[in-house]
């Protein structure tokens, strides 16, 4: 395991199973909007996208049919293994490395992505390692989530998902404050840049899942891996149990 820059919970192995099997993978519109905005300002072929914090490559992956190379960097050894593990593309390399350092040349790429990932970097060097990776009209391209929304017989459970966020008020790291306001309080990367909260209900993801699996993704959460480590592991299920409670009782 390399150095890393912030007080990280993802390289550990359970967690990055975790991440794998229950983290959504983004919707292929989204990717198609980005690709689209990006040919706009980029002569094609596009050659290179650099996708950071990939973790275990759920949006690294969907570039590939758009780019000849996709990159993806993780400073955590465990995700890049198992991003690598798991990956068929023939066009696609996982690699160790940090956003603020990243392995890749001197405005090589068209695309920088980062999907659930750019609140943990140390921005301001970021924002430089992106100016220097990317081709001159290159673009960066950031998104999130934010939870989830359970839906039972075509009814939705949002208070649900708030009240079990709610156990986990004081776990929630420091970095989450630009989750919270969807990415409207992350610094300009550009003068010209206005920065604002965009949420567009066109890009969703649907899955069918049962209550382990919506228990599977909230144990995927950082907070709930801080009171884990914080509190123990009885404090730990106490919380998985709770919530399973609450998602029994509704569903
Ligand atoms: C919430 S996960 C997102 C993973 C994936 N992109 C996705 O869409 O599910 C954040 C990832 O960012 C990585 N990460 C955090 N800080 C980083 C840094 N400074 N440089 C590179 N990767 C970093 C973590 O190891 C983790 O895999």
């Amino acid at each position: 395991m390399m150095a890393q820059p912030v007080d990280m919970v993802f390289d550990d192995q359970e967690i990055v199973k975790l991440y794998r099997e229950y983290r959504p993978t983004p919707p292929e519109n989204l990717i198609s909007t980005v690709v689209d905005f990006v040919k706009e300002k980029s002569v094609e072929p596009l050659q290179l996208c650099v996708d950071v914090g990939c973790g275990s490559g759920q949006n690294t992956n969907m570039y590939t049919n758009y780019f000849q190379q996709v990159i993806g960097v993780d400073v955590s050894q465990e995700q890049v293994q198992l991003a690598t593990k798991n990956c068929t593309h023939h066009n696609v390399i996982f690699k160790e490395g940090i956003a603020e350092r990243l392995p890749v040349e001197d405005e090589s790429a068209e695309l920088v992505t980062s999907s659930v990932a750019i609140h943990w970097f140390n921005l301001d060097k970021f924002y430089k390692e992106v100016t220097r990776v990317l081709k001159p009209g290159g673009v960066l391209a950031c998104y999130s989530y934010l939870g989830c929304t359970p839906i039972y017989a075509g009814k939705s459970y949002a208070s649900t998902i708030l009240e079990i966020g709610g156990m986990l008020n004081n776990y929630f790291p420091e970095e989450h404050k630009h989750l919270w306001t969807e990415y409207g309080t992350l610094p300009a990367f550009s003068p010209e840049e206005q920065m604002f909260s965009a949420r567009d209900e066109k890009f969703t993801v649907e899955t069918d899942s049962t209550l382990d699996d919506f228990l599977g993704y909230i144990s995927s959460w950082s907070a709930f891996i801080k009171l884990r480590d914080i509190e123990g592991e009885a404090a730990a299920s106490r919380f998985i149990s709770e919530s399973k409670q609450k998602g029994c009782n509704t569903w």
